[in-house]
């Protein structure tokens, strides 16, 4: 959610910062912006719309400056316009902000009222309109930071550059944030994201909340300073050398990010499955070893609670273990009920979603233990949880989340398959190997996934339905064609449709109703229901049954032989083609569909 990226150094600034907003534009698309400190003055362009915009003026007018800052914004406060983009500066300083300042609304009447005037309608403003104020009281930049920090509620991240000089000032609260350095070539670095920074800095640094990070270039050197918001000398950040690689920055032949992220999907997962079973993970897995803790808190948001719903049906199928599944955003105000003794399981692609962030805390001033299955290491999530579960996956940059889902929910199921004892069960390693081959088989033959695509795509909404384990699937499999299609879709329980939302059939309506092996005849009634009232009937199902063709409008047929445990993931594969070629009819952005943002850093 908005991508910052700052730059101090003897080279052109823009360079690096285009390039890092370029990575990092999947978070954020409303607009984009960019302040360089050029002959001592502090110059913004910004553009509304994609960064393409924004590229368009810098090509224009080719600026250089050593000291810049640069922001792509998923707007929060205030529409999406030119003034609202970010950076927000004026003759002393200039800020990018990711996050919400709560209390913006009660400090910008203040401000106002003393005579501040402001150019946009953001909470980020009020925060550069804070930091001019006390600047002209103190005329001291760390001091005025601190205090306008200080001043404000809510999870932020700011980068400030200023008129006096070329250093870059950042801190944070709950957002997440990266500083790094490169000392052969003296260059200062900050961003949201270590994605951004990759083949730039190859030393990070993360630091803790409210700790004020300068970076000062000098012409030996590049030092990173780090203090309390009293200004004492502060130590609270973790260093890191910067290990990531840039093979997950391009699309290669494909389309789409989505494309190329669900045609990745065979190889991470066996790659995934002898990592935890065979290599260094396994260690890890072996610590849950006849495991037994008296109840499992997961917690998640949107496809990761998705992937929550599977794994807990593992936790409690294969371990008979109690599990609670809750959407982040309600767990942390349902005053939940924690025990000692207990577990709280965290699902996260990025580790930087502020909800899930929230329970993470709840659980830990409880007492209780945290893990996370989380894919980009060294997030926040990684860094607060008691014992991590990584998921492997790469760098995930298709907005809709595709191969994120499939190693959270088999990472899942290896941690039960852990407790249970059985890791070296041969049967295991058959069945995700049996996963990855069929996915394979799916991906190299989806012509029929595009021919149903394209005989329902003008269809006026789809209700998914499943039982059992493909219930959680019929939720992700709307949710993806929702986002990426830009059509109304839910998921339903199959047996639940009859209780209300069958008022909704007609011909206009598409059920795609998910059958497995397991209550096929109740499914198939089910079925039959909406097929009564006209509804138009894609079956996702095991294939060769003339049942299931005769009864359904098309045919998604699936061999479900040899995968008792991972047949979901197999089906939402089926499913997350039906929607990219759904979209991919409609026209819509599929890598970057409107409204949304990758990682929701805000609650
Ligand atoms: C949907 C999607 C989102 C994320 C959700 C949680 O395709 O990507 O629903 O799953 O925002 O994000 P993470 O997993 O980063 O916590």
């Amino acid at each position: 959610m908005c991508g910052i990226v700052g730059y101090s150094g003897p080279g052109n600034s823009v360079g690096p910062i285009i390039e890092g907003l370029s990575r990092l534009e999947y978070r954020g698309y409303d607009s984009a912006g960019i302040c360089l400190k050029i002959n001592d003055e502090l110059q913004i362009i910004k553009k509304e719309g994609k960064l393409d915009n924004l590229k368009a003026l810098i090509n224009e007018q080719k600026p250089f400056s050593h000291t810049g800052i640069g922001h792509t914004r998923w707007a929060t406060h205030g529409g999406v316009t030119t003034d609202n983009a970010h950076p927000h500066g004026n003759e002393l300083f200039a800020v990018v902000h990711n996050g919400i300042i709560e209390n913006a609304g009660t400090l910008k009447k203040e401000l106002q009222a003393e005579g501040f005037v402001f150019k946009s309608q953001t909470d980020s403003e009020v925060f550069l309109v804070l930091l001019t104020k006390f600047y002209k009281q103190n005329n001291n930049t760390l001091q005025s930071i601190a205090k306008a920090f200080n001043t404000i509620t809510g999870n932020s991240a700011f980068v400030i550059i200023e008129k006096a000089s070329d250093k870059l000032y950042c801190l944070k609260r709950s957002a997440p944030l990266v500083v790094g350095d490169n000392k052969e070539t003296r260059e200062a670095f900050v961003s949201s994201d270590p994605f951004a920074l990759i083949g730039f800095a190859p030393r990070i640094y993360f630091p803790q909340d409210a700790v004020i990070c300068e970076s000062i270039v000098t012409d030996i050197d590049v030092k990173i300073n780090f203090y309390e918001l009293d200004l004492s000398p502060s130590e609270r950040y973790k260093f890191q050398s910067n290990a990531m690689t840039m093979d997950s920055t391009t699309k290669g032949p494909y389309e789409h990010f989505m494309l190329k992220e669900i045609h990745e999907q065979p190889s991470l997962i066996e790659k995934l499955a002898a990592y935890y079973i065979k290599n260094q993970g396994r260690q890890i897995l072996d610590s849950l070893k006849s495991y037994r803790p008296t109840g499992w808190h997961l917690t998640a948001c949107g496809t990761a609670w998705h992937a929550g719903l599977v794994i807990k049906n593992y936790l409690e199928q294969i371990n008979r273990q109690s599990a609670s599944v809750d959407i982040a955003s309600e767990f942390r105000y349902k005053n939940p009920i924690l025990n000692k003794g207990e577990i709280g399981l965290f699902i996260s692609q990025s580790g930087e979603t502020a909800d899930t962030l929230a329970c993470q805390e709840l659980c830990k001033e409880n007492g209780i233990q945290s893990f996370s299955i989380v894919n980009v290491e060294g997030s926040t999530l990684f860094r607060n949880c008691d014992q991590n579960f990584l998921i492997h996956a790469g760098v995930e940059i298709g907005v809709a989340s595709t191969k994120a889902f499939s190693l959270q929910v088999l990472t899942g199921y290896l941690m039960s398959r852990a407790m249970e004892g059985t890791l070296d069960d041969p049967s295991l390693f058959k069945e995700i190997k049996l996963l990855s081959n069929r996915i394979g088989e799916l991906c190299s033959n989806v012509e029929s996934i595009k021919e149903v695509a394209s005989e329902i795509y003008n269809k006026k909404g789809f209700i998914f339905t499943g039982r059992g384990k493909y219930f959680p699937i019929a939720l992700e499999g709307a949710l993806k064609l929702k986002e990426i299609a830009y059509v109304h879709a839910e998921g339903y329980a199959a047996g639940e449709l009859k209780h209300g939302p069958i008022a909704l059939i007609d011909e206009q309506i598409v059920n795609i109703a998910i059958v497995g092996p397991e209550l096929f005849e109740k499914t198939i009634s089910n079925i039959e229901e909406v097929k009564a009232r006209k509804g138009v009937i894609v079956i996702v199902g095991p294939k060769g049954s003339s049942e299931l063709e005769h009864l359904s409008d098309y045919y998604i047929g699936l061999d479900f032989e040899g995968l008792p445990n991972l047949s979901p993931l197999y089906v939402n594969v089926a499913l997350q083609f039906l929607a990219y070629h759904i979209a991919s009819l409609k026209g819509t952005d599929i890598d970057k569909p409107r409204n949304l943002a990758k990682s929701v850093t805000v609650e």
